[in-house]
């Protein structure tokens, strides 16, 4: 007789066993970075989480992750958890699904690409000049310093505004905006947005003024006529295979997208590199080396001669990855590396855990900006290291980052050093981006000539 088949037997990822009911969720919320770090080195490189009813699988080795986000990405779609951002973003890149995000990825993808990114590069260089003209030597707070910096970048990139001068009412709603998602992120009991509470208030009227801004500016350039060859104006020529291009609100959705996805991100990288830095006094005068050799304004021509530059802004993103965490809904049952995935489990990624795992990085808590060198980097698996995440939902911002973090760092270089305070150690804020808590506090002091 036959053998009867049988279902292949249900294999489930270890993981803590946490408490009744609650699961993992006190540990994760004591401290998210620890806890995502200890899972993988005490139960394995996929790992299994209960928060309250929800499976959660860490995936922390490059196969894995490859499966889900690029051989099998059609599995998977953004996690329930990324409903914060929506309230802030609406249904721009970050947030959006499916076929209208595969459209709308499409025709914003030009506007990205590295040749028609070498225009901002002077814009870039620009502001950081501008920035460092006002400096004098006393104590200040880089982190935020480098908020307004890359704000004002976004700006003048995006829709040759300077938001950061035009109104403090637009940096103010930025942060107000950005607070709710990360706190509604973060909340254990949610409350609707639709409540009026003071917080849901102003952050409806943040909402407000941002919207107000973004539609006047695009109504402008209709009025006009003229789209511009800033990103808003290629965004607003672009146009998909039908010839149909965006209406008013999906730019809004876009522009807002890009703003808030491209500033505090780029401003936190900066900041730890910055950090960084004052700390590794070596690594320091390399950069400073560098950027001194550059003569004149530094512009794209000059990035190549910026590869060590590039190479700190890489390790930087390793040890302090300004997104730490990135979550995948599974639409479709799965088995990923032999463990069963049913429909409906969350998957995440977490480069904080990934980029410290010791099977890929030797003494993971060194900083060594060596590690970025080609020869290096092709030994190790591609999905070892993603600050930008990859597959189809890669950052579309990724080289633009780039660019303007060699730009900054550079600029500022040749200028000047950077030192904490004594006693003024960033701590580490793992909210929606990976912040210093209370800012960085630096002094100043000016480069004598070389
Ligand atoms: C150091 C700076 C940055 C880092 C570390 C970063 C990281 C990331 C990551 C990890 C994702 C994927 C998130 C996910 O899958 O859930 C992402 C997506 C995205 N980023 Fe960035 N980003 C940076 C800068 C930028 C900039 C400068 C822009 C635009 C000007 C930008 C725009 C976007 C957009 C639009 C998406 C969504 C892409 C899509 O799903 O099609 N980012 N970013």
């Amino acid at each position: 007789m036959a053998a009867a088949t049988t279902a292949p037997e249900l294999r489930f990822p270890p993981g803590p066993r946490g408490v009744p009911i609650l699961g993992n969720v006190l540990d994760v919320w004591r401290d998210p970075l620890g806890f995502f770090v200890r899972g993988p080195r005490d139960h394995g490189d996929i790992v299994r989480f209960r928060f309250g009813h929800h499976r959660y699988i860490l995936l922390n080795e490059p196969d894995a992750i490859r499966h889900v986000l690029i051989d099998n990405a059609k599995s998977y779609q953004k996690s329930r958890n990324y409903d914060a951002l929506r309230l802030v973003l609406g249904n721009g890149l970050v947030t959006s699904e499916g076929d209208f995000w595969r459209r709308q990825r499409k025709l914003a993808q030009p506007a990205f690409h590295r040749q028609r990114l070498a225009g901002f590069a002077r814009t870039m260089a620009e502001c950081t000049e501008d920035m460092i003209a006002s400096w004098d030597e006393s104590p200040f707070d880089m982190h935020h310093e480098l908020m307004a910096l890359t704000l004002r970048i976004v700006g003048r990139t995006l829709f040759s505004t300077d938001l950061s001068g035009e109104a403090a009412a637009i940096g103010e709603a930025i942060t107000v905006g950005l607070k709710h998602a990360n706190d509604y992120a973060e909340a254990v009991i949610r409350i609707p947005p639709w409540l009026p509470t003071p917080n849901n208030l102003r952050f409806k009227s943040a909402v407000r003024v941002l919207d107000a801004m973004v539609m006047r500016i695009i109504e402008d350039r209709r009025k006009r006529g003229e789209p511009g060859d800033d990103l808003l104006g290629m965004l607003m020529s672009a146009r998909d295979d039908d010839g149909h291009g965006m209406t008013d609100r999906q730019l809004r959705d876009e522009v807002m997208t890009l703003v808030l996805a491209g500033h505090e991100t780029t401003a936190n990288a900066l900041a730890w590199t910055f950090d960084l830095l004052s700390r590794h006094p070596d690594v320091e005068r390399r950069v400073h080396a560098e950027a001194s050799a550059i003569e004149g304004p530094i512009g794209i021509e000059q990035l190549p001669q910026l590869s060590y530059t590039l190479r700190v802004l890489q390790e930087s993103m390793r040890l302090y990855p300004p997104v730490w965490v990135f979550e995948r809904e599974a639409m479709a049952d799965d088995v990923v590396s032999g463990f069963n995935i049913p429909r409906g489990t969350l998957v995440a990624v977490c480069p904080w855990s990934l980029h410290r795992n010791p099977r890929y990085w030797d003494n993971p808590e060194g900083f060594d900006p060596d590690r970025f060198l080609p020869a290096a980097v092709e030994r190790r698996p591609r999905c070892a290291y993603l600050p930008f995440a990859t597959g189809p939902r890669q950052c579309i911002g990724n080289a633009f980052a780039l660019m303007e973090g060699q730009i900054v760092l550079a600029t500022v270089a040749r200028e000047w050093r950077l030192s904490l305070v004594p006693g003024g150690a960033p701590v580490v804020d793992p909210k929606v981006t990976l912040r210093p808590r209370d800012g960085l506090p630096m002094t100043r002091h000016r480069r004598s000539p070389a």
